[in-house]
């Protein structure tokens, strides 16, 4: 028998500022992208964006439906927006950014299950890791080195 321990890390910034010049690029996009958000059901918008590795950057933003099941992800879109643009690029850094009318989202918000496994997805198609910055209402920016701290032990293409 044997123990196996799977850490996962992230650094917590204080401000937009902190970020190197390309992280504030992706950033800045992702925020921008809240404005197009389609939520009329939830009413919690998400705004995403997506650098690949030749500098351009690509947004998405959450996309509702009246049947419900049919909604999908901001940042997931952005991630589609990024790999049917450049689809041999590898993406180096994606931006998630929530805001919601009804409460004040301090902490950043944390993508769903299935956003991690297209997030994985991508890595390992590209064989490249993918800075992730989250962020909520306030100034503080969660970055993540890769989707692996995210999504250990992932599902992935070696078990087909
Ligand atoms: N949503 C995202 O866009 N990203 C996530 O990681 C979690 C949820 C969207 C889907 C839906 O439009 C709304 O937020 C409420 O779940």
């Amino acid at each position: 028998m044997k123990e196996i321990e799977v850490i996962s890390k992230f650094t917590v910034y204080n401000k937009i500022t902190e970020l190197n010049a390309e992280e504030q690029k992706v950033m800045t996009k992702a925020i921008s992208m809240l404005d197009s958000a389609y939520a009329p059901y939830s009413k919690f918008y998400v705004g995403g964006a997506a650098m690949t590795e030749s500098g351009n950057v690509y947004g998405g933003c959450n996309q509702e439906n009246a049947s419900y099941p049919l909604c999908i992800c901001g940042e997931r879109v952005a991630l589609f927006n990024a790999g049917a643009n450049e689809p041999t690029t590898p993406i180096k850094i994606l931006a998630i950014v929530c805001h919601n009318p009804k409460v004040i989202i301090e902490t950043p918000v944390s993508p769903c299950g299935a956003c991690r496994q297209v997030i994985s997805e991508f890595e390992l198609r590209h064989n490249s890791k993918i800075k992730i910055l989250l962020k909520g209402d306030s100034d503080i920016i969660y970055k993540l080195n890769s989707g692996q701290d995210l999504l250990p032990m992932s599902f992935n293409s070696s078990y087909l």
